[in-house]
This record gives C-alpha cells, sequence and structure tokens, in this order.
C-alpha cells in the first residue's frame, strides 16, 4: 500500500508537510494543501470542509507522485500542479515561463493607478502574460500589447489570454520594444537577479525556472539600461520596471538621464522599493 492510500485528508496532509518541511520548503502545509487540492480536484478550501475524507482512488498516486517532485525534486508547487493565481486570474505555468511572484502585483497595481484611459500599455517580458493579462482584465479600456524574446514564454502567454477569452491582448516576440508600433506606457518585471547571487537562489529557482527570466548580468541591470532608453525614444510618457533590493537609486538615475522627469519608488509589502517608476 501506498503512503497515503487509506489515508484520510488530515492524515496525507500531516504525512506529506513533514516530507516537504524536511526539504527545506517554507511553507511546508500550505504546498500540501495546494497539492492535495490539485490532487483531488477540488478547491483549497474544499479540504478544510472534509478533514475526515478518505483519500482514495488516483488521487493517492497522483499526491504520492506530487510530494516526491515537491520534496526530493524541490519543484516549484505552480509547476506541479500547473496553474499559479495572480491577483483575479489564475494562469497555467510551466518551467517555459518564470512563477508569477506576488510582489509583481505591486507592478499591475501601479499601472492600475498610473495608466490614463484607453492607453497603450505594453508588458515587456511577459513571461506567462500576468502583468498583460491581470491588466487587460481588470481594466478592459486599455490597449494592452506584451512582448518576450523567448518564443517558448510566448506560447504559455498566448495560451493563457485564449483560456481567459483575452484576445485584445496584442502578443509580440522580440527584444524588448521591437516590434510594437504605438507605446504610451511600458510595464516591466525583467531579469534582474545579479549573476553572482545565484548560489544565494533556492533550488526551486535554480533548478527549475528559466535562467533567461532571473538573470541580468553582473548587477542584474542589463536588460533595465537597454529598457530605459529604448521606452524614452518610444515615445512612452510612463515607464515602470519592477526591480531587486537595492537597485532602485541606480534605476532611478537611469530614467533621469532618459529624460523621465518624474522619478519615484514604491515598496513592496516586505518594505523594499520595488517598482521603479519614471514619468515625463
Ligand atoms: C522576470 S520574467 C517576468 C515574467 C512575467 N512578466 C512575470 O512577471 O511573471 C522576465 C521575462 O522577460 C523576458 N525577457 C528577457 N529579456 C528580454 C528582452 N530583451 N526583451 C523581451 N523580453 C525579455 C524573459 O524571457 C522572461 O519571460
Amino acid at each position: 500500500m501506498s503512503a497515503f492510500g487509506g489515508a484520510t485528508v488530515r492524515e496525507a496532509l500531516d504525512s506529506a508537510v513533514i516530507a516537504i518541511a524536511a526539504a527545506g520548503s517554507d511553507t511546508p502545509r500550505l504546498d500540501a494543501e495546494l497539492l492535495l487540492a490539485a490532487a483531488l480536484g477540488i478547491d483549497r478550501t474544499a479540504l478544510f470542509l472534509a478533514p475526515g475524507r478518505e483519500v482514495a482512488g488516483p488521487a493517492v498516486r497522483a499526491f504520492q507522485d506530487a510530494v516526491r517532485r515537491r520534496s526530493a525534486g524541490r519543484e516549484p508547487v505552480a509547476y506541479i500542479t500547473g496553474t499559479r493565481r495572480f491577483r483575479y486570474i489564475e494562469l497555467a505555468v510551466d518551467p517555459r515561463v518564470l512563477v508569477p511572484r506576488p510582489e509583481t502585483e505591486l507592478l499591475v497595481e501601479v499601472g492600475l493607478e498610473l495608466l490614463a484611459d484607453g492607453e497603450r500599455v505594453v508588458d515587456v517580458g511577459t513571461g506567462s502574460g500576468a502583468v498583460a493579462l491581470a491588466l487587460a482584465s481588470e481594466r478592459p479600456d486599455l490597449a494592452v500589447a506584451a512582448t518576450d524574446v523567448s518564443a517558448d514564454a510566448l506560447a504559455v502567454a498566448r495560451a493563457n489570454a485564449a483560456r481567459l477569452g483575452r484576445d485584445d491582448v496584442v502578443f509580440v516576440e522580440g527584444d524588448l520594444l521591437a516590434g510594437v508600433a504605438q507605446v504610451e506606457a511600458v510595464l516591466c518585471n525583467p531579469p534582474y537577479v545579479a549573476a553572482g547571487e545565484r548560489a544565494s537562489l533556492s533550488p526551486e529557482i535554480t533548478r527549475h525556472e528559466p535562467p533567461a527570466a532571473l538573470f541580468g548580468g553582473d548587477d542584474g541591470l542589463d536588460v533595465i539600461r537597454r529598457l530605459v532608453p529604448a521606452a524614452a525614444a518610444a515615445g512612452a510618457r510612463l515607464l515602470a520596471i519592477e526591480v531587486g533590493g537595492g537597485q532602485a537609486r541606480a534605476v532611478e538615475e537611469l530614467m533621469g538621464e532618459a529624460g523621465f522627469s518624474h522619478v519615484d519608488a514604491r515598496r513592496d509589502l516586505a518594505g523594499i522599493e520595488r517598482v521603479v517608476i519614471g514619468v515625463r
């Protein structure tokens, strides 16, 4: 009999939490709950309503495999379940794209606050489509385009757009803003991890997420250094870029040099200056 065969939801969760915690996850109970809900094909909240329900049938093997992938393989939960919530939408994700992070919701909030009615906004480096699709679903007035250099990532983004019924979002394969006709505003969560920080990242990131979505050269600013003047040259009046801890000053300077007169940084919930905003 397998580890979870005949176990109740509560028992299966308790043993999975032990395995996942031992492997080094910071969020073992949340991970176990998300994995068991996915194996059972139910919502996570439904687990709490039926702690005595037996885990039976194909769900036993599915949950066992999922817990093994999470603990032995250190795979991100989102790649195992194949989905990730981002603001009000659910995105399909796999190792072709970065798992959208909670702090990136701040970038969307900045867009929702500062984008004018009907403005043409470009999400540069769209990955799963998270920023573009969240904006489009919360602000149908906007004309949203999204770019990525990765054809693989764009395939994921386009599939997410189709699933969410957002055929109004235009996807363009290319470098930064190449191939986008009219640009009034640019939002971007670029690869901004400095090459030397690789060793400090968790195995979930280094073993599974696409390196091109993570690393931005020696100081992490390679993509940003090219994007800021490109956005100015394209005529953007608003530029908002997600940055890593300690990068905000340098990015503010880049924006000032490129002619963005009002430059500001917004802090995330951890108090880190996370989104640098330039307006002109
Ligand atoms: C940090 S990920 C962000 C993905 C998504 N926007 C999110 O927030 O979840 C960066 C993305 O930028 C893309 N990228 C890297 N360099 C780029 C470039 N020069 N032009 C366009 N996209 C680029 C990567 O392929 C990756 O999908």
